[in-house]
């Protein structure tokens, strides 16, 4: 008798995003930039931002207790916390410890994973694999990131600034025994460009203290080769979404619906160009939400489902592509 095969499947999701809405007409107040140059670049009209000592942490327990409300199921009940962010609440202990403990949970192992905007679809393979190997029925993967307080909000970060936004979004995936759930992933990586989109400073490679000429120069703000990061995020999406197409053996026909990273509309656009996707099945929120690393593919996820357009059996793809670089790609049923 063959074993039966078990599999990871989305049983509930939650999106928080904070109260404040920052639109783009805001932003001429801190800076040279227009409501047009960020809509015509970037597809972006608004943000949400945080204020008042809210930090990464508690935006993340909001989007997961609706996650765990959706599913039917307690915090008790979550066997692993995995949170993906480039924002934490501290160099270290990682967000998920956070997050365990604001769940009121004692002893449930978390994890946080750092591939920045990939960082949810490689959460998503690590949790897959817990489930499927019977070490885990249940586990909350997260994606938050409190953007706003590590942006130059000043004319000289304004090209990295206006894309940037604060949110989160949770998933719970638990053990089936049906064929739906998190099926083929496909992850990639490529240090060699990690100074083309990242923060430099402070860190244990560059200085753990800021000197005066790295404040000066914003060495603690985030850098980024707009163009650069452009072309790459284009051809690696591109491509890793025939790669898990083939690893799937299903064309981009069988695909219901296209769920990719929220960095630039302009770079969604270009890769359903390349690859023939109908607009209808490739879903967007950036123009609400900005760029939010880690948070855009379950927030979107979230938000999609929720508006009814995602129906229980249909099929899922996402990609990602951020800073390392990384990029990855994932077909789920849900
Ligand atoms: N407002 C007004 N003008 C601006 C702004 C702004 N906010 N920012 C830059 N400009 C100016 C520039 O200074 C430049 O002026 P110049 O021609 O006088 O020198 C001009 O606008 C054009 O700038 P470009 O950088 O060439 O603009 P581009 O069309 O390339 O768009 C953008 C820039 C939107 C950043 C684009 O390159 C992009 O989306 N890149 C990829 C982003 C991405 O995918 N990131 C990965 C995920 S993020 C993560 O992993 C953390």
């Amino acid at each position: 008798m063959t074993a039966t095969k078990i599999r990871a499947r989305i049983a509930g999701t939650g999106l928080y995003v904070p109260p404040k809405v920052l639109k783009n007409q805001d932003l001429e107040q801190f800076m040279d930039t227009s409501d047009e140059w960020i809509r015509q670049r970037s597809g972006i009209e608004e943000r949400h931002v945080i204020e008042g000592g809210i930090a990464t942490s508690d935006l993340a327990v909001e989007s997961a207790r609706i996650a765990l409300a959706e599913a039917n199921c307690t915090p008790e009940s979550i066997d692993l916390i995995i949170v993906a962010t480039l924002s934490p609440d501290h160099q270290f202990p990682g967000v998920s410890a956070v997050l365990q403990h604001k769940l009121g949970l004692e002893t449930t192992p978390s994890m946080d994973l750092r591939c920045q905007c990939s960082g949810f679809i490689y959460s998503l393979n690590v949790a897959k694999l817990f489930i499927e190997a019977g070490q885990y029925k249940r586990v909350l993967v997260v994606g938050a990131e409190a953007h706003s307080p590590l942006l130059d909000w000043t004319t000289r970060g304004r090209d990295v600034a206006v894309l940037f936004g604060d949110g989160s979004g949770s998933v719970v995936l638990e053990a089936t025994e049906d064929n739906v759930g998190v099926s083929s992933v496909v992850l990639h990586s490529q240090g060699q460009f990690a100074d083309r989109l990242w923060v430099e400073k402070p860190g244990t490679s560059k200085g753990v203290w800021l000197t005066e000429e790295d404040r000066q120069a914003g060495r603690m703000f985030p850098f980024m080769e707009g163009r650069y990061v452009f072309k790459h995020a284009v051809e690696r999406l591109t491509q890793v979404v025939k790669e898990v197409l083939e690893k799937e053996g299903l064309s981009i026909d069988a695909i219901d619906h296209f769920l990719f990273h929220q960095a630039n509309i302009r770079i969604n656009e270009k890769v359903a160009e390349l690859l023939s996707i109908p607009s209808y099945k490739v879903h967007s929120n950036i123009q609400k939400y900005g760029n939010c690393s880690a948070a855009s593919i379950p927030m979107l996820l979230d938000e999609t489902i929720r508006a009814g357009k995602i129906a229980r059996g249909q099929t899922i793809l996402m990609a990602a592509f951020g800073a390392g670089f990384t990029w990855a790609g994932a077909i789920v049923r849900y």
